[in-house]
């Protein structure tokens, strides 16, 4: 059989085929929307959802129609808009008043009925993006934990602010508030964790929120709207479908979003921005762009060096904003290292999500294969060659990895983010080669290092630096574990994420003050002893 047609045979012939459990027989009208506390029935067009998972059917193997989902239109997203500006109230709403121990409660709340929607949610993943049934469960529970490590930041983050200070006859007390209404909209690779990894912080700091599934991974919100209905206040959360260009900038004409929450792509961040009446008032918290290089030194381990190689090209098939997108190697070691690396590569599953150990399965941009495939022969028509078995097949969605050799600076994808299977590897005789791409490139998120020598890497890493926001030392790129920053410089973020920073993004330290007279002291212990405000307040949440 060809490679070709094991591809393609890697494809369900039938509904009947795919396990029971995983199957979607019936496509999925999905007709509510919440907003205002509501779900809401549309009635307008819709749209189409379709799997990158192909069926075989009459006229061969298309992509399977999973569902519909509202297309709202410009005055539905206002009306969503507004819901929110309502719940916000100018601060004055029952949300952004709450206390924070009774906010964390609803979050709480939220997260017991989200637990409750696990194989729905994990269902939607492995149909609407493809992503193995694996890492779309390390993906839900990853964001289970993350938002429980969000709720224990804020706690101890509300119990260092549960006291006055003191300082030169002023008593103050500190505590973070939040900005107002949040547009929430997260990435297609990272359609439930990232999204929530803006949208949960948001949230629990007191921020109302509008919130735009990512353009692929729409139905997996569903099985969660009635969490989020029953769970917390009216107008808190509100959601808004459809096409991003249609119903996103008349939001950020208006000048109501305070802050705009956005991972994908920079020129939509940027337009986005640009549409906003009063840029000064938008806070922006943005992850965009990568190319994240590994710089393979001389002396790497290189059985260490090619096992995270592969990981962090190919995981997710390579789409992911972390994934290692080119790779600089010693031209004393090249050889050896493109060997390993086809070796490991030609041992990857191509499947479908649901099968045991797959690793590559189908692309759900529109397209991909054939841009990958564009990036491929413009490589080849410049000297480069594919040095892997098979690598570059494809059959309608499923792209077997091309690792590409020699890789030179006039190729597209020395400069392009393939955010795909496609593996160029630049062979350098002096590092200086591998350091002028990292300082001359738009990016900044990070980089890795694969070698032995301290002293070299420690030359190397002070710099590097001040170039990416995380070096890694003979481990591929990655975000996780969830405590540490997660940020870029140059083009590739906007604002800091992790467990306690995205708190901070979401938020703004206010102060209460008052001159240390014997009125004041009266009247801030009475109202702490009474228990009248959240905000001058010595609780202690436990
Ligand atoms: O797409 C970008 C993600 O933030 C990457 O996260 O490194 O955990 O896969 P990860």
């Amino acid at each position: 059989m060809s490679f070709i047609d094991q591809i393609q045979s890697s494809f369900p012939v039938a509904q009947d085929s795919i396990p029971e459990l995983d199957r979607f027989a019936a496509a999925v009208q999905q007709n509510e929307y919440l907003i205002n506390g509501e779900l809401r029935q549309w009635s307008g067009p819709f749209q189409e959802i379709v799997s990158p998972i192909c069926v075989k059917g009459d006229s061969g193997y298309a992509p399977w129609i999973i569902g519909h989902a509202p297309a709202h239109n410009r005055d539905t997203a206002l009306i969503a808009l507004d819901a929110a500006v309502k719940a916000y109230n100018l601060g004055r709403g029952a949300w952004p008043v709450m206390s924070v121990a009774a906010r964390i409660k609803h979050i709480e709340d939220f997260t017991v009925r989200m637990k409750a929607k696990r194989t729905d949610v994990v269902r939607f993943i492995m149909w609407e993006i493809a992503k193995n049934r694996e890492d779309a469960e390390k993906e839900f529970d990853r964001t289970v934990d993350y938002i429980r490590d969000t709720l224990q930041a804020l706690k101890e983050l509300d119990r260092q602010s549960s006291r006055f200070l003191i300082e030169q006859g002023i008593i103050g007390q500190v505590r973070r508030a939040p900005l107002g209404v949040v547009l929430c909209m997260g990435p297609y690779n990272y359609p439930l964790n990232e999204t929530f990894a803006t949208l949960i912080p948001a949230l629990v700091m007191g921020n109302t929120c509008v919130f735009k599934p990512p353009k692929l991974g729409i139905l997996l919100y569903r099985p969660l709207l009635e969490a989020f209905r029953d769970s917390l206040p009216p107008g808190v959360i509100n959601t808004v479908y459809g096409v991003g260009e249609e119903v996103i900038p008349p939001l950020m004409e208006t000048g109501r979003i305070d802050v705009l929450a956005f991972i994908g792509s920079a020129r939509v961040a940027d337009s986005l921005k640009k549409a906003h009446p009063h840029p000064h008032k938008l806070r922006s918290v943005l992850g965009l762009g990568a190319k994240n290089p590994a710089i393979v030194l001389p002396d790497a381990d290189i059985e260490t060096t090619v096992s995270e190689c592969v990981l962090g090209a190919l995981s997710y098939n390579g789409q992911r904003c972390t994934a290692l997108k080119i790779i600089f190697v010693h031209e004393s070691i090249a050889a050896d290292f493109i060997a390993r690396m086809a070796a490991r590569i030609s041992v990857l599953k191509v499947g479908m999500p649901w099968d045991k150990d797959a690793k590559i399965t189908p692309l759900p941009v529109k397209n991909k294969a054939e841009y990958l495939d564009g990036l491929v022969q413009d490589a080849i028509t410049r000297g480069a060659k594919v040095v892997n078995p098979d690598g570059g097949t494809f059959f309608k969605t499923v792209f077997f990895p091309a690792l590409l050799f020699p890789v030179t600076p006039d190729m597209r994808v020395y400069q392009e983010e393939q955010f795909g299977p496609v593996i160029p590897v630049v062979p350098y005789s002096n590092v200086e080669t591998a350091l002028e791409y990292v300082y001359n490139s738009h990016y900044g998120q990070q980089l890795s290092i694969f070698g032995k020598d301290p002293a070299i890497i420690a030359q190397l890493v002070d710099p590097l630096m001040n170039q990416v926001s995380r070096v890694n030392l003979n481990s591929q790129c990655q975000r996780g574990p969830d405590v540490f920053p997660f940020t870029g410089r140059k083009g590739s973020a906007e604002g800091t994420l992790s467990v306690t920073d995205a708190l901070r993004a979401f938020s703004i330290r206010s102060l209460f003050a008052a001159k240390e007279s014997e009125l004041n002291k009266g009247i801030i212990s009475d109202i702490a002893h009474d228990r009248t405000s959240n905000f001058i307040s010595t609780d202690f949440i436990f």
